[in-house]
C-alpha cells in the first residue's frame, strides 16, 4: 500500500467536477492514507465540506480562520505538513491564480506556501479549457515543476463534447500511487529504528532515566516511512504520536528494549539506533518506596552494567545487513564517535554534539557528523530533525552503494 501513511492535502475548487471529489476522498482513505480538504469559497456550491470531512476525518478547511473559535488555519503550517498537494477539479479561476500568485483564498495560499509536490487536474468548459489564458496558465504551472492530470474528452456539464471532465477517481488515484512508487528509492526494506530514553527502576517511584523527547528518533522512522520502508520503531517512554505507517513497540529499560530489538533485528535490512539507553540499571530495584533514612545516612545504589544492545545485535549480523548508531558526546567527540563506531560493529554513525546550540536532547533541530567505516564523512548545518533524518538516510543510501 504506497499510499499508506501519506499526507495528502486536497484543495477543491469551483467546478461542477467537484462531485467525484468524496469518491477520490473515500479511496485515499481506504489506501491509509492522510487526507486534509482545502474548499475555495465557490467549491461548497458543488460539494458540501460535511460530507467530504465525513469522509476525511478531518475538518475541512474553507478560510484562513476558524468560523467557531477563530484559530488560524495555517496555510505554512499545512505546506509542510503534505507529502503531496492535489488540486482537483482545478478551476480556470483557480489555475489563474495559482500561476500568477494572486493569494486571496486559503487554498492559493497553501500552494504558494507547499514544500511538496503539486498535481493539478484542472476541469472546465471545453471552450474554457481551449483558451489561449487557460493554456498559458497551465503552461505557466508546469514551468514551475507542477504535475498536470490533464482532463478527459467527453461530454461536459454543458452538454458540450471535447477535452474539460476531470479525470476519474480511480484514475487520479493510480498516477498518485505511481508518483509515490517512482520515489519510494526505500520500498521492501525492513528498516529497524530505536528512539527514546529508557527508564531504569529504583524502586516503584523513580528510576534513572536521561533527557531524550525521542524527536530524532521519530523523525527518522517518518523519513524512512516517507522512502517506502517496513519501519517497526521501538521506542522508550516519550510523548509523541507514533509516526502513521509505523509498527510501534513501546517499552521501558534496556534489556526490554534489546528483547524488542532481538525479535526484529534478523529480519531487518537495517537498524538505526538512536535511542539513549541508559548505561547502568540498578542492581536490586526496590519492590517499596525506599524511606528517608531519618538521619541514618543515605542509601548506596548499587549499579549494573546494562546489555551494549548494538554491540549484541552486530555480533550477529547477517550479510548486507547495515547499522548505523549515533554518538552523543560533550568532549573528545570526533574521536569518541569513531571509537565506538569500530568497537560496537557499527557500519556508521551519527555524532551529535551537546555542545552545539541547537543540538542533541530534546531540540526541534540538531546538527550531525556522519561517519562511515570506510572513512566517508558528512557534516550537516543545523537544521530541523526532519531535514536531517533526510540526510542520514541519503549517507546510508550513499554509503550502501558506495562502501
Ligand atoms: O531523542 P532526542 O531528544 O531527539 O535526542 C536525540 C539523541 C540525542 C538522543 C540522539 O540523537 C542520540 O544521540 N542518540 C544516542 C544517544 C546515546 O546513547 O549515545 P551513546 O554515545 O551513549 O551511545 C552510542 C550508541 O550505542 C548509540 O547508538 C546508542 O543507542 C547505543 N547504545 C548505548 C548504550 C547501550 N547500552 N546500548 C546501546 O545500544
Amino acid at each position: 500500500m504506497v499510499l499508506k501513511g501519506k499526507k495528502i492535502l486536497i484543495g477543491i475548487s469551483g467546478s461542477i467536477a467537484a462531485y467525484k471529489m468524496p469518491l477520490l476522498v473515500r479511496l485515499l482513505m481506504k489506501e491509509g492514507a492522510e487526507v486534509q480538504i482545502i474548499m475555495t469559497p465557490a467549491a461548497r456550491d458543488f460539494v458540501t465540506p460535511l460530507t467530504l470531512s465525513t469522509l476525511s476525518k478531518r475538518p475541512v478547511l474553507t478560510g484562513p480562520f476558524n468560523p467557531v473559535d477563530g484559530t488560524w488555519n495555517s496555510h505554512v503550517d499545512m505546506g509542510n505538513w503534505a507529502d503531496l498537494m492535489l488540486v482537483a477539479p482545478a478551476s480556470a479561476t483557480t489555475l489563474g491564480k495559482m500561476a500568477n500568485g494572486i493569494a486571496d483564498n486559503l487554498l492559493v495560499t497553501t500552494y504558494l506556501a507547499a514544500v511538496c509536490p503539486v498535481f493539478i487536474a484542472p476541469a472546465m468548459d471545453l471552450d474554457m479549457f481551449q483558451h489561449p489564458s487557460t493554456r498559458q496558465n497551465i503552461k505557466t504551472l508546469q514551468s514551475y515543476g507542477n504535475h498536470l492530470i490533464a482532463p478527459r474528452e467527453g461530454e461536459l456539464a454543458s452538454g458540450l463534447c471535447g477535452a474539460g471532465r476531470l479525470e476519474e477517481p480511480e484514475v487520479i488515484l493510480e498516477i498518485l500511487r505511481d508518483f509515490f512508487k517512482g520515489i519510494q528509492s526505500w520500498a521492501g526494506k525492513k528498516v529497524l529504528i530505536t528512539a527514546g530514553p529508557t527508564v531504569e527502576p529504583i524502586d516503584p517511584v523513580r528510576y534513572i532515566s536521561n533527557h531524550s523527547s525521542g524527536k530524532m528518533g521519530y523523525a527518522l522512522a517518518e523519513e524512512a516511512i516517507k522512502r517506502g520502508a517496513d519501519v517497526t520503531l521501538v521506542s522508550g517512554p516519550v510523548s509523541l504520536p507514533a509516526p502513521s505507517g509505523v509498527t510501534l513497540i513501546k517499552v521501558h529499560t534496556a534489556q526490554q528494549m534489546l528483547e524488542a530489538c532481538q525479535k526484529v533485528f534478523d529480519a531487518s535490512d537495517l537498524l538505526i539506533m538512536a535511542a539513549a539507553v541508559a548505561d547502568y540499571r540498578v542492581a536490586a530495584v526496590s519492590d517499596h518506596k525506599i524511606k528517608k533514612q531519618g538521619g541514618a545516612g543515605t542509601p548506596a545504589l548499587d549499579l549494573v552494567e546494562n546489555p551494549d544492545i548494538v554491540k549484541t545485535l552486530s555480533a550477529h549480523r547477517n550479510d548486507g545487513q547495515y547499522i548505523m548508531g549515533f554518538a552523543l558526546e560533550t568532549d573528545n567527540e570526533l574521536a569518541n564517535a569513531q571509537s565506538k563506531l569500530m568497537s560496537k560493529g557499527m557500519d556508521a554513525i551519527a555524532l551529535n554534539s551537546l555542545n552545539e546550540q541547537g543540538a542533541g536532547f530534546g531540540t526541534d533541530t540538531n546538527k550531525v557528523t556522519l561517519i562511515h567505516r570506510s572513512g566517508i564523512s558528512y557534516t550537516s548545518g543545523l537544521e530541523p530533525k526532519a531535514g536531517i533524518a533526510g540526510r542520514i538516510l541519503d549517507f546510508i543510501e550513499e554509503t550502501i552503494v558506495n562502501p
